[in-house]
């Protein structure tokens, strides 16, 4: 006779609240998460989806506004009716202002009895600390809610720590979930395998077998629609402080214990706490400000950011960065460290380069001038990993040249990736903080960022111009050639 089973108590419903319902951030990403992880039956059945907002709707405004805008994000081999139509009776809508308290009781009546809440702050920062507050006052936070909170996590140290005070009186840390959508892709999180499920690079990954290590965040788009936040925030904000960093991190860490939040979170934060501080001279010397002027982006005109809707005419706001940075630890030491990112690049590439150190000595007479071996990542559009050897060209004669191991992973699993957003948001329902950042990380990024802004200030030089459709300002090329490197696209 089978064992009795323990009697386990039914999962409490789930109500995810998304503040800025019907903002851009809900409509392009979270709501078409939500619909795909609905569609492959990863949702929980009694989830509710609340979005907020200050337009007067109901709910059948609101869903006729997803079912018009929401639509254009998902894939279309994806779309399914009767999924959909399911996916909109899971949605309600609360008009609220969230500075105003009386408004959250209406949230809390369209609230499931007994739910578990995911709250979800996808609003200008500036409104989290009355919405925490009015959550609070108005007794929709337990021990079981969660709170997820959006970049930008502060313009600086100090905004960044009044932010964590202010939702730490509410939320403990285990329910504080900050997103860095960089870390729900699927390669970023590969590479925790690559490094340490694999016994043969892990000898080999560090100073003085790794020559520089280089990450390239590149985008093809400009700033498009988004000048307002934009304009105010910078390539260093937008992108440097949390999704290059955080690569940084993963590529840099000491193997951690364990896959446990913490024992990954404290290995990161060593990498952050170990960065070498910079000076105004070394931000003069080694990083790179840019800013992007007319060109062509996909064989179309691209207009310069100046030209950009909402770009005040002597806007000095960097579009594009790069930088040496030096992590001051045995693993790392004198091995320089590239960070490169910017808008309307020549193309959208994100990748991890490791180039390993030079052969010592070369007995072959004719072996070309280049890296010899070098490991490359590739984040996306596509995920391949690439290990570029040199092999003898066939003939007589021995004339080297290199060739690649690869590694498709598009082909090599054939089975759905999920969006980064998606499996972060599943990641969000099930409690799992390994891929969110803990506040000391974040402010550990902050300590890093601030000085270099700072520089950036006090040497008031213009960003440097580069084309639109280029691979960025050519002090971005020179930066590298000082330490005998090149950025991939050029060596
Ligand atoms: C966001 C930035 O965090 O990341 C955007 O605010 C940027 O400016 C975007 O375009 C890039 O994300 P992805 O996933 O398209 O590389």
């Amino acid at each position: 006779m089978a064992a009795p089973q323990p009697t386990q108590a039914p999962a409490a419903p789930l109500d995810m609240v998304i503040f800025g319902g019907a903002g851009d951030l809900s409509v392009r990403k979270l709501l078409p998460a939500l619909y795909m992880a609905h569609l492959h039956h990863t949702l929980p059945e009694s989830t509710r989806i609340h979005a907020l907002g200050r337009q007067a709707w109901d709910r059948a405004a609101f869903t006729q506004f997803v079912d018009d805008k929401v639509r254009g994000f998902i894939d279309p081999k994806a779309l399914d009716d009767a999924a959909w139509k399911g996916f909109l009776d899971r949605l309600g809508y609360v008009c609220l202002d969230a500075t105003q308290a009386n408004d959250f009781t209406a949230l809390g009546q369209a609230l499931q009895p007994g739910s578990d809440r995911v709250y979800y702050l996808a609003t200008a920062p500036t409104l989290f600390t009355a919405i925490c507050g009015n959550l609070h006052g108005a007794g929709l936070i337990d021990e079981r809610s969660r709170v997820v909170l959006e970049k930008p996590l502060g313009h600086d140290l100090a905004s960044a720590r009044a932010i964590n005070d202010e939702v730490g009186r509410y939320f403990t840390e285990p329910q504080t979930f900050r997103i860095d959508h960089y870390l729900g892709k699927e390669t970023v999180q590969n590479m925790m395998v690559l490094r340490f499920g694999n016994t043969i690079f892990e000898p080999l990954w560090r100073s003085p077998y790794i020559k520089s290590v280089q990450i390239t965040v590149a985008e093809a788009v400009g700033v498009g629609s988004r000048a307002g936040f934009y304009d105010g925030t910078g390539a260093m904000r937008d992108m440097v402080q949390n999704h290059l960093l955080q690569l940084l991190c993963i590529v840099a860490m000491e193997p951690p214990v364990s896959l446990d939040p913490d024992a990954v979170r404290d290995e990161k934060l060593k990498v952050l706490r170990s960065l070498r501080p910079m000076t105004v001279a070394d931000v003069a010397r080694d990083t790179v400000r840019g800013q992007y002027t007319a060109g062509a982006s996909n064989g179309d005109k691209a207009v310069g950011y100046h030209q950009e809707a909402n770009v005040p005419a002597d806007s000095t706001t960097e579009t594009f960065v790069a930088l040496r940075a030096h992590i001051n630890n045995w693993r790392w030491a004198n091995v320089p460290i590239f960070l490169r990112t910017g808008k309307r690049m020549a193309e959208r590439r994100s990748e991890i380069v490791i180039e390993f150190a030079d052969v010592p000595y070369t007995i072959f007479p004719d072996a070309p001038r280049q890296p010899v071996n070098r490991l490359m990542i590739r984040l996306q559009p596509e995920e391949h990993v690439q290990l570029q050897m040199m092999a003898k060209e066939p003939g007589s004669g021995m004339r080297l040249r290199p060739v690649s191991l690869d590694l498709d992973l598009e082909s090599a699993f054939s089975v759905r990736r999920a969006e980064a957003y998606e499996r972060l948001l599943m990641d969000v329902i099930k409690g799992r903080l390994t891929h969110f950042m803990r506040r000391d990380e974040l402010e550990a990024a902050w300590s890093w960022v601030e000085p270099i802004l700072d520089a950036w200030g006090n040497l008031n030089e213009k960003p440097r111009a580069y084309t639109a459709g280029s691979w960025g300002p050519a002090a971005s090329s020179a930066l590298m050639a000082r330490e005998g490197s090149a950025w991939a696209e050029e060596a």
